[in-house]
This record gives structure tokens, C-alpha cells and sequence, in this order.
């Protein structure tokens, strides 16, 4: 690395090709450094931050990209729309020690021509699969160009988006690429909204509108721990709060299967309560984990 390199801190460097990311890793590695790695879309906010956080707390040489991926946004979705801060992303980066922050122009993940995508299989079709034609291929395969490109030795993910985890974690199995994923839980505002650089975009009223994705999901969850096995009556109980708020509408309110992101065989095990809405041009996710003993209710 040389004075070239955007030095912006006393530690934290911002780099944008591929040669200066690699050039960063060969020396971390020579210092006997494993490199964690956290990919983002920018607009960092403590979601973000516990990914890096976690990769610290690892004793990892931490590396974060900032990448607005243009093949998982759908023509009508809000790409352009999408927020944009790299300042304040720049010193939330250098205030929690991240070691390089990686803001790659298009052509340095994506090689001009490059016409050899990542298809995600079965667990790319349900939940937001239908909703979102080809995002879940346009995230594989960003993710595994900028996987080639860190050769991180972990890589730190949300369970905020948690059908995305499930996903790249198959990848990396199918792909047998050497390093491990790591999902770390969900951050949340005070009243239980999921943090989410999408959030930036809700009027006052959208994001107090914006809960009842949550108050659906925890309700869906007190139901299944006070013992309620309809799923059906759970998914459409959530839905009619959903609808209740104005100004929402439900993708989905689903309660599957954790591994398989499909309706559980049975209502026991790991199973993940998942919803989208849309609250005018914003779309907001979120799901929680239930775990449930396999009999004795
Ligand atoms: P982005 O939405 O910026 O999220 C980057 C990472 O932060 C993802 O792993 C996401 O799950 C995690 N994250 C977001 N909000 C979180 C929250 N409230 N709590 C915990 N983790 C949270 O996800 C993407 O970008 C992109 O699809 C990407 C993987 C970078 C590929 O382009």
C-alpha cells in the first residue's frame, strides 16, 4: 500500500481495484492475519457495524466492501434510489477499526464481458424469490466475484436478511470455496424495527407504519410458544395486522421451514417467521428464528 492509496486514517484504508485489495491481503496474510470480510451495499448503520464488530472481536484483518450491485435490483426497483453516504460510511469504518474499505468501480467486479453468472438453486424460489425475478442469482454472483477477489478466510453476514444467508451459505458448501460464513443476529431499533439502509427512505409516518412487519412476525412467534400449530391461522393472522396499518402491502407472511425455507413437515424444529411489505416504493424484510421442542406441547 503507498500514500497513493486514499489513506484516509491512521489505520483504515480505502481502496478501489482489485490489485490494491490483493496486495493488502498478501501483506496481512505475511503478518499471520486471517482476513474477515464483510460485504455491504453502503449506508452503513449498526446492523453493518455488528458484522465488523464481530469480525474484530475475531482478531481478523477486516475488509469491507461498499458496492451498490446493479444485477440484484430488479428494472423497477430502486437502484438509483438506493442511499448513497460514503463519508459518514467512511468514518463509522475507521471509527470501529475496519482495516481496508473496499469501494470497487463496476468493471473491477464485474470484468467487461463477464457473462458467467451464480444460479442459486431451490432455495432461491420461495419467500422473496418470486417477488424478485433474478436478485437472488444477481447476489451470488456478486458475492462470489468479491469472494475471488478478498479470498477472505471468513465472511460476516446479517440474519436480518436471512433467506440471502441461507443461500450463499449453500453456495459456499456446493462451491466447496475455502472459507467459513458466519450469520450474526439481527440489529434493531429500540421498538424492534429491523435496522436497514432502506429505512432512510420512510417518511416519518412510513416508518411508523413500517412496525407492523415486526409486531406481525413477534406475534407470529407468541403464538407458536403459547402452542398454536395451525400455520395457516398464524400466516393469516399476521397478515390481517399487516393490512390493518394503511398504506401496506403484504408480499408475504410465511412461517417455514429454517433449512429448506419451505412449509415445515411439521411444526417442530427451526423455523424461520418471514415477511416482506411495501410501503410505497420502499420494501422492507424481516423474519425471526423460533426454535421448537419436537414434541411434549
Ligand atoms: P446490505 O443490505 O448492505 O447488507 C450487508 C450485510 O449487512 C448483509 O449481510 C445483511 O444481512 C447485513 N445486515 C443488514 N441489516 C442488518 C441488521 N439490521 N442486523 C444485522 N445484519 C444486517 O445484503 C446486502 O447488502 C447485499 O445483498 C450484499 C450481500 C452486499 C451483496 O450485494
Amino acid at each position: 500500500m503507498t500514500a497513493s492509496d486514499l489513506d484516509v486514517g491512521p489505520r483504515l484504508s480505502l481502496v478501489e481495484t482489485v490489485r490494491q485489495v490483493r496486495a493488502a491481503v498478501t501483506t496481512a496474510r505475511n503478518h499471520g492475519r486471517t482476513i474477515g470480510f464483510v460485504p455491504t451495499m453502503g449506508a452503513l448503520h449498526l446492523g453493518h457495524i455488528s458484522l465488523i464488530e464481530a469480525a474484530r472481536r475475531n482478531g481478523d484483518f477486516t475488509i469491507v466492501s461498499i458496492f451498490v450491485n446493479p444485477t440484484q435490483f430488479g428494472p423497477a426497483e430502486d437502484f438509483d434510489a438506493y442511499p448513497r453516504t460514503l463519508d459518514a460510511d467512511r468514518d463509522s469504518c475507521e471509527r470501529v477499526g475496519v482495516d481496508l474499505l473496499f469501494r470497487p468501480m463496476h468493471d473491477e467486479v464485474y470484468p467487461p464481458g463477464d457473462q458467467t453468472p451464480i444460479r442459486p438453486g431451490p432455495l432461491a424460489e420461495t419467500l422473496c424469490g418470486p417477488f424478485r425475478p433474478g436478485h437472488f442469482e444477481g447476489v451470488c454472483t456478486v458475492v462470489a466475484r468479491l469472494f475471488e477477489i478478498v479470498q477472505p478466510d471468513v465472511a460476516y453476514f446479517g440474519q436480518k436478511d436471512g433467506q440471502q444467508a441461507g443461500i450463499i451459505r449453500r453456495m459456499v458448501d456446493d462451491a466447496r470455496m475455502p472459507l467459513r460464513i458466519v450469520i450474526c443476529p439481527t440489529v434493531r431499533e429500540p421498538d424492534g424495527l429491523a435496522m436497514s439502509s432502506r429505512n432512510a427512505q420512510l417518511s416519518p409516518d412510513d416508518r411508523r407504519r413500517a412496525l407492523c412487519l415486526y409486531q406481525a412476525l413477534s406475534k407470529g412467534q407468541a403464538r407458536l410458544l403459547g402452542g398454536e400449530r395451525s400455520i395457516r391461522r398464524i400466516q393469516d393472522e399476521m397478515r390481517f395486522l399487516v393490512e390493518a396499518t394503511g398504506g401496506v402491502e403484504a408480499d408475504y407472511l410465511e412461517i417455514v421451514d429454517a433449512d429448506t425455507l419451505r412449509k415445515p413437515a411439521a411444526v417442530t424444529g427451526r423455523l424461520m417467521i418471514a415477511g416482506a411489505i411495501r410501503i410505497g416504493t420502499t420494501r422492507l424484510i424481516d423474519n425471526i428464528l423460533v426454535d421448537l421442542p419436537a414434541s411434549g406441547e
